[in-house]
């Protein structure tokens, strides 16, 4: 019988768990090459709570599209565990990894990923039809989503007759065609100009404050400081810290609005000094 420490303990740890839609345990992936062994990370825990947007920000290379691809299920980590609404990932059988794929979870990549030979719509719709509506009520949804980022004028054109901003809002709606819990995003600022950037990052939190989507962004991009609940800093595969927007809003310096996206400059080279003096005195794998 367990004594009534070890149940409040149990008890706190299954509210945690009821709370958390994004859950990951001791994440680890190791890559081979030859005789190397490269740490891409190196036991990630984290909880993540329904509704939260999440930047994890990083040196380049420190694991952030590796975590993506964790959490996305689209990779399977070394050791450890990834939860989904507290299943493991893990456990899942090829057709339940195909539905939680097109189902639980948006994709958003650096690079758009749009089908080329595909309209605007055909690029939204696609993931509908695979979720078995019918072309009626796919079209009728994909028209509303292309409204809703901005493109209602643009349904038929395809990606190339259409600016990296207006393809990474196609993109956008696509990963919201199927009304996702969880929104994943690989730099969706990576590849475009600081204006463009921020009109994206406006868009996605846009998305996360109406419908509640759980936004999780891997970035370098400061402007996503700002609009972000909790910031996690990664490097070497590790979490280096956690922050929340309110512990980098309190500390003022000089507002650098360009950059940081309100956040102050001061605090962002601070963290980033940190994290890269760190950096320098490791031997990176
Ligand atoms: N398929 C692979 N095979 C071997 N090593 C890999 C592979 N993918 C990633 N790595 C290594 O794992 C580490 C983490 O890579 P990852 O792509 O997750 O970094 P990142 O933080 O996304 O970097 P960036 O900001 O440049 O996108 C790097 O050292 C990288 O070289
Ligand atoms: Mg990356």
């Amino acid at each position: 019988m367990e004594d009534a420490a070890t149940a409040q303990q149990s008890a706190d740890s299954s509210m945690d768990r009821v709370q958390n839609i994004v859950r990951t345990k001791n994440v680890t992936k190791v890559y081979r090459m030859g005789d190397e062994e490269v740490y891409a990370l190196n036991g990630v825990t984290l909880g993540i709570k329904q509704g939260e947007y999440i930047s994890i920000m990083g040196p380049s290379g420190s694991g952030k599209s590796t975590l993506f691809n964790m959490v996305g299920g689209l990779d399977k980590p070394t050791e450890g565990s990834v939860y989904i609404d507290e299943v493991d990932v893990a456990q899942l059988d090829a057709y339940e990894l195909a539905w939680l794929r097109c189902r639980k979870i948006g994709y958003i990549f650096q690079s758009f990923n749009l089908i080329p030979v595909m309209t605007a719509l055909e690029n939204v719709t696609l993931p509908m039809t695979f979720a078995g509506l019918t072309t009626d009520e796919a079209r009728d949804k994909g028209c509303e989503l292309l409204e809703l980022v901005g493109l209602g004028e643009r349904v038929l054109h395809k990606p190339f007759q259409l600016s990296g901003g207006q393809q990474q809002r196609v993109a956008i709606a696509r990963a919201m065609a199927n009304d996702p819990a969880i929104l994943l995003a690989d730099e969706p600022t990576g590849n475009l100009d600081l204006s463009t950037g921020r009109e994206i990052i406006e868009l996605v939190r846009e998305m996360n404050e109406n419908s509640g989507v759980t936004i999780i962004s891997a970035t370098h991009d400061m402007k996503m400081l700002s609009v972000s609940d909790r910031i996690i800093w990664i490097r070497d595969g590790q979490i280096a810290k956690i922050e929340r927007r309110e512990d980098l809003d309190i500390s003022v310096g000089s507002i650098d609005g360009e950059e940081t996206g309100g956040v102050s400059s001061e605090q962002v080279k601070h963290t980033e000094e940190s994290l890269s003096g760190e950096e320098k005195t490791d031997k990176k794998e």
